[in-house]
């Protein structure tokens, strides 16, 4: 079984350390054989919100906007790669991701969570767990938590210690399985009901 995934990244500093998590675990899930995308904020450099994607006409959405539309709306799940900033989101994760809502209910997460101390940014992943949930895209049980980030990684996501392999492939399958099953479940919704996935996501809430 093949996915489209989405990876969040949101970390905008020119000494961002977490790139090469997110970078990592693109690799695993190309190399898993899923057709993965990762959001790299300084590639897609939205503003602050002002209106969300659904807000615009089709066709008016502004180009940066667009591509990542192209890519989010017909995603079948998405890894959240999330720093801890002061405990929390960093607030460039959270208005990348606000800019959609509709696009990803129905549709399963999972969360990287990373810090350059030994907790792993897992603080943070407990607010993101609930701002997933209320965007419709649980997230799985499973956390894959990166202490040290700055050390676990070469700059390409090159794992410096091959326990993020193994760690990394745990992590996927169990992802996989979550994706696979809603992704069924919205076909088959969708075959009942004649409408598209979009429809099936604004109908339900
Ligand atoms: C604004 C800010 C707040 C931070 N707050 C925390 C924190 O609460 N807990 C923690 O473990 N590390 C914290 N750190 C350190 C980060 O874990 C570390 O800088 C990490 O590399 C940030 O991710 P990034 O490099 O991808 O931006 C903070 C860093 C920044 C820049």
């Amino acid at each position: 079984m093949s996915l489209k995934i989405v990876v969040f990244y949101g970390s905008a500093r020119s000494a961002r350390q977490g790139i090469k998590a997110a970078r990592f675990i693109t690799r695993q899930c190309e190399r898993r054989g899923h057709d993965a995308a990762l959001v790299d904020p300084l590639d897609y450099p939205l503003p602050l919100l002002d209106k969300m994607y659904k807000e615009y006409a089709r066709g008016e959405a502004p180009e940066t906007l667009q591509r990542l539309a192209d890519l989010v709306v017909p995603a079948d799940g998405y890894i959240v790669v999330s720093g801890e900033y002061n405990h929390t989101v960093p607030p460039a994760l959270a208005n990348l991701m606000d800019h959609f809502l509709d696009e990803y209910f129905f549709k399963c997460s999972a969360i990287m969570c990373y810090s350059a101390g030994s907790f792993g940014g897992v603080r943070a992943a407990m607010t993101l767990r609930a701002m997933l949930a209320e965007m419709g895209m649980s997230s799985i049980p499973s956390l894959m938590p990166v202490p040290k980030v700055q050390s676990a990684f070469e700059d390409d996501g090159t794992p410096t210690d091959d326990a993020w392999i193994k760690r990394a492939d745990k992590f996927l399958a169990e992802f996989e399985w979550y994706a696979d099953a809603l992704k069924n479940a919205r076909e088959r919704a969708c075959e009942r009901s004649g409408c598209d996935g979009r429809d099936i996501a604004a109908g339900g809430r």
